[in-house]
């Protein structure tokens, strides 16, 4: 596939541990996920200091804590949606969610955030997809469920604090059906995509469900502008910047191959880093497993309890061997969460000092996360609480957004 690199998505790190990350599988390898293997293995940009530098001057405000600490740390053509923006043109966001838990957890979390930050410095509209198709698909769920846990986890981006005048939530069961341009865009991309693509992009096999390898287009196609009438009009001219974690990325590389070959704009991606799961930092957190995961909807008595029996520590063997050469932030998951939710830079580099001297025991350290992460689960769920029926009904009707008028 021209210009993008889309080999099979498994390889050999040097300690012959294979890595593997697809929409459906991180593994990581013996040393953790080797992220600048996966810039080369994909065919993505790092998002250097230049580009922050640009960042930060187009948008007249410092970087975003998870730029400033590499968590959004690769990117496609992030540089063209910079300059289209500077030059005037329109670009929109473009997100989802695949519902397959009442409750999202902390790591799902990370892309709205950031993509909260970005409707907010570039005042843009955002459509945000789930997919209870693909859920529906690949789990043992039934329709209407997968449906519901739609609307369920619908209000828990809502609470994220998007803008309802900017943004277009919908389930892919309703939109299907009710967009015509959709179902037309899905159809022109399959023609495009052979069997072997799928399987070479995605691992997928013979064995696997016609569902399955037809799905890929469905996600692809929230990047083209003209799939939203209600938005767009019959524009496809409308640049599109899609903010995920990585293990995305093989639907947007399908989607980056046969743009150009339907007369649509490629879009451009920022990728982030996996918010690791409570056992330790070299995986994802993932819903399918409880103890590894901090729920959106644990009580703090949880929150407290997983991290101080789950929380895997850098910390050494006994206070002695501690206090003498202290902890590893690299291998402490607490430290780690941190780096995500802990706002100040200087009572961070505070606390990696501290940490790192052997000053800061692992039970204090576990000490401010529980803090942290206690405080941002309650104002979530206080936010979550205020989403009504009507306010999920306004943000997944199909409608008009507002946006710049003079940059249309
Ligand atoms: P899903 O529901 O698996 O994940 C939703 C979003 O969260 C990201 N994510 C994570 N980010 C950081 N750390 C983690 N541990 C972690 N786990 C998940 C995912 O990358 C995703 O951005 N097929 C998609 C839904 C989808 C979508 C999209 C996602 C449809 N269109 C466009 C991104 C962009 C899915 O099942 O996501």
């Amino acid at each position: 596939m021209a210009g993008e690199t889309t080999d099979s998505t498994t390889l050999q790190t040097e300690a012959e541990v294979e890595q593997e990350v697809t929409p459906w599988t991180v593994q990581a390898g013996k040393r953790g996920i080797d992220y600048n293997r996966l810039i080369e293995q994909f065919g993505s940009q790092r998002i250097d200091p230049a580009l922050l530098k640009r960042i930060e001057q187009v948008t007249k405000q410092s970087p975003h804590r998870f730029l400033r600490r590499e968590i959004f740390f690769s990117h496609r053509d992030m540089q063209l949606v910079l300059d289209n923006y500077e030059g005037g043109k329109p670009f929109y966001l473009y997100t989802g969610r695949g519902p397959s838990s009442e409750a999202m957890h902390l790591g799902h979390l990370i892309p709205f955030i950031f993509t909260k930050h970005l409707q907010d410095v570039f005042d843009v509209p955002l459509v945000i997809q789930m997919t209870d198709d693909e859920k529906f698909l690949w789990k043992d769920l039934a329709l209407d469920e997968a449906y519901r846990l739609a609307y369920e986890n619908a209000k828990d981006i809502i609470a994220c604090g998007f803008d309802v005048k900017k943004t277009f939530i919908f389930s892919d069961l309703d939109f299907m059906s009710s967009e015509p341009q959709f179902y037309r865009n899905v159809l022109k991309v399959r023609k495009c995509v052979t069997f072997n693509q799928v399987k070479s992009i995605f691992g997928l096999t013979e064995s696997d469900s016609t569902g399955k390898i037809a799905f890929p287009a469905v996600q692809a196609v929230p990047s083209f502008s003209n799939t939203f009438p209600q938005i767009f009009g019959d524009r496809a001219d409308i640049f599109c910047l899609i903010p995920c974690a990585i293990d995305q990325d093989p639907y947007f590389r399908m989607t980056r191959d046969v743009a150009p070959r339907l007369g649509y704009l490629k879009p451009a991606l920022v990728h982030s880093t996996f918010f690791p799961g409570l056992q330790g930092p070299k995986g994802k957190m993932s819903a399918s497993d409880p103890n590894s995961s901090i729920f959106l909807s644990d009580t703090s008595e949880q929150i407290k309890t997983k991290i101080q029996k789950h929380a895997f520590s850098g910390g050494r063997d006994n206070l002695e061997e501690h206090r003498k050469h202290g902890g590893d932030t690299d291998l402490d998951v607490s430290y780690q969460y941190l780096t995500f939710f802990l706002d100040d830079d200087a009572k961070l580099a505070q606390i990696k000092e501290d940490y790192e001297s052997g000053r800061m025991l692992t039970g204090e350290l576990k000490q401010v996360l529980i803090q942290v992460l206690q405080e941002l689960v309650v104002q979530h769920q206080e936010r979550r609480k205020s989403v009504t029926d009507e306010m999920v009904r306004q943000f997944m009707t199909p409608r008009p957004l507002n946006f710049d008028a003079a940059r249309k």
